[in-house]
């Protein structure tokens, strides 16, 4: 059943009332995201962003708002959908709407609110994308090609028969994996309209925010969604990449008593290995899970053959970006009938009687049943993306000469975020002394 909601001029959201916890919760975030106060500190003085108008699509976190007062604070105006339709934290949609952002976003939204939502943000007509599995960019993309589908049909109703939306968007900023797949296959096939800076393949992103933040978060959504003690169990991972060695390692932390990889590149397969796991395929890992978490980007990770041999009262769950790691129909079909155990567990009764249990009906499981990444963590995210605007707004030009590019975020940018938190965290690097830096720099010296 749809879920009630509440619409304004500038917002559609769960409930407005919900304002003063949401603004308790943001400064919550605030006081664990010191990267990101610098930088809104110096935006409030230096205004980079006045008269931009960002669109973002990504889950709608306390961490998120603090990205939104960053812009804010640089003068944009800033649109903010869901990226996921069970992430949405209701309490900070009010507290944002209240300090002036749009926002078209709720927990448990169907497709057609989910669309709609994004419909909304493309019809503010942003000139900076901010995404978060690039839906916004591939939908304005599909208006421009002429396309149409279920979803364009649904935002056509919210900004009518216009194609030209992307037309007015200088840059985009893409926040995970799987988006930066997307929109680097659109650019090899000269699809992309506009450059894409990829804020995921920054380091600051992706070493601190897929592998701890993940990880962390992850375990917790699992604990939340069960309440299962994980010392003991059989844990397995899908995936030893930034995401999978997050979680396996602190599944491992934890006291699980295996803790099993399945891999299908032989470098991570190794590396797992070499970190204490065990790696097998998933027909032999589904044979003895007790947990299985995919954490890959890729579809049917876990599928009709692994579910046929599954013990009875596993958990299955998902920490990629999209539902599909996990084949649901497949799922559905091997079973009798589902019933809803407690929140974000749906128990699947199979034909011949074991029982496995669908977290978060296999979104990801950090963000449906737990709340994303902790705030500590959000701060390098967001501080880039930050930075990545004020960048598309000084850098217009150049950018626009690129065309449809998938680019990296300046190491200046990523490496100045390093030092801030470096600062922020209380840690003391080692300075080069003047013979070192002469010996790093010359092949003459040395040897
Ligand atoms: P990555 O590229 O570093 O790692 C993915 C790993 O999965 C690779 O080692 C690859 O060889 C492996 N893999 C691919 N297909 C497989 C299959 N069928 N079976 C077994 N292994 C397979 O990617 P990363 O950064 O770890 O991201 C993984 C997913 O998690 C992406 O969808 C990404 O968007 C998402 N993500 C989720 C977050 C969250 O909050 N839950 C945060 C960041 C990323």
């Amino acid at each position: 059943m749809a879920v009630q909601t509440e619409k304004g001029d500038n917002y559609e959201i769960k409930d407005i009332t919900l304002k003063e916890d949401g603004l308790k919760t943001m400064e919550w975030a605030a006081s664990r995201m010191p990267v990101l106060q610098i930088i809104k500190n110096r935006f409030i003085k230096e205004k980079p962003l006045k008269g931009v108008r960002i669109g973002a699509c990504l889950h709608v976190t306390k961490e998120t708002s603090q990205l939104c007062e960053a812009w804010l604070a640089g003068g944009a105006e800033v649109y903010l959908c869901a990226s996921n339709p069970l992430s949405t934290q209701d309490e900070i949609t009010a507290a944002l709407v209240s300090k002036g952002v749009n926002v078209y976003a709720w927990k448990f939204m169907d497709s057609e609110g989910y669309y709609r939502s994004i419909g909304n943000v493309i019809k503010a007509r942003p000139h900076i994308t901010i995404d978060d599995g690039a839906d916004v960019v591939s939908i304005m993309h599909k208006l421009k090609r002429g396309e149409t589908d279920e979803q364009v049909e649904i935002i056509k109703k919210v900004i009518g028969e216009s194609t030209d939306y992307i037309d007015s968007v200088w840059a985009g900023a893409e926040e995970t994996t799987t988006g930066i797949i997307r929109l680097q296959a659109m650019s090899d096939d000269g699809a992309l309209l506009h450059p894409i800076m990829a804020t995921n393949s920054s380091p600051c992103k992706n070493m601190f925010d897929n592998v701890y933040g993940t990880g962390q978060s992850s375990i917790d959504g699992i604990l939340r969604a069960t309440a299962d003690l994980i010392a003991s169990k059989v844990f397995v991972v899908a995936g030893y990449g930034h995401c999978g060695k997050g979680v396996a390692t602190r599944a491992k932390g934890m006291g699980a008593r295996r803790v099993i990889v399945t891999e299908i590149e032989p470098h991570a397969a190794l590396q797992a290995t070499m970190d204490g796991m065990e790696v097998m395929p998933m027909t032999e890992a589904a044979k003895i899970a007790d947990i299985i978490i995919t954490a890959t980007g890729c579809k049917d990770v876990i599928r009709k053959e692994h579910f046929e041999v599954m013990k009875d009262q596993c958990n299955i769950g998902n920490a990629g970006h999209f539902n599909i790691e996990i084949n649901i129909p497949d799922l559905e079909e091997l079973s009798t009938g589902k019933t809803q155990i407690r929140p974000f567990v749906e128990q699947y009764t199979m034909k011949d009687v074991r029982k496995i249990n669908l977290l978060g009906e296999g979104r990801l499981i950090n963000l449906a049943a737990a709340e994303g990444h902790p705030s500590e963590i959000m701060d390098l995210s967001f501080a880039l993306q930050a930075l990545a605007s004020e960048y598309a707004v000084k850098h217009k030009k150049e950018l626009s000469e690129m065309g449809g590019k998938v680019v990296q975020i300046p190491k200046e940018i990523d490496d100045n975020v390093a030092i801030l938190k470096c600062e922020a965290m209380g840690i003391t690097l080692d300075t080069l002394t003047p013979e070192q830096e002469k010996y790093l720099s010359s092949w003459r010296v040395g040897t």
